[in-house]
């Protein structure tokens, strides 16, 4: 693994931000940009970042398995999907949701769909409880959803569209619903 010469530029600059001895800080940042550059995290990478600041591979591996928001195998092309499974999703309708994804996807966790377009896992509360049940895709967050909007999300991504992020079912337009303003 190597970052391009670019991400290199910007992982040193992030590692000149902490205290000489210090630069373990900068482990957050440095695994995401990887991430983002390779789609998930590779044990080449986590070695090299370790490497670079100068820690055990092992705490860099803590680091990268403590989070959901890293990915340590492969994940769809377009879209990885993360349903919250935690009390209030699970309450509202978590489990059709990942059934819909068992069905379109894959039946496990992890695992890519056929096209290689797609994968999907369940995660702790990712703070949107007001909102359940939700899932993240990418960077967002789609919230109110139903197995049947989260069926249409799936398409669109797949037809190459941006489904609009936010709560699913018209919570905060400029309509009024349910009485809220
Ligand atoms: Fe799902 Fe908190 S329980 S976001």
């Amino acid at each position: 693994f190597a970052f391009t010469p670019e991400n290199q530029k910007w992982a040193e600059a992030q590692m000149t931000k902490y205290p000489e001895g210090r630069q373990a800080s900068a482990i957050i940042p440095l695994l995401w940009r990887a991430q983002e550059q390779e789609g998930w995290l590779t044990r080449p990478a986590i070695e090299s970042i370790a490497e670079m600041l100068g820690m055990a591979y092992i705490r860099a591996l803590e680091v990268a398995t403590f989070y959901f928001m890293f990915q340590l195998q492969p994940v769809g092309s377009v879209a990885h999907i993360q349903i919250c499974g935690t009390t209030s999703c699970m309450i509202c309708g978590a489990e059709d949701l990942v059934g819909v994804c068992q069905e379109v996807i894959a039946p496990k966790a992890h695992q890519l769909s056929e096209d290689g377009k797609f994968s999907w896992e369940e995660v702790e509360c990712l703070g949107a409880c007001a909102n359940a049940p939700m899932a993240q895709i990418g960077k967002d967050y789609y919230e109110d959803l139903t197995a049947e909007r989260l069926r249409e999300i799936l398409k669109e991504l797949a037809e190459g569209k941006v489904p609009v992020p936010g709560p699913q079912n018209g919570r905060y337009t400029s309509e009024p619903k349910m009485g809220l303003t």
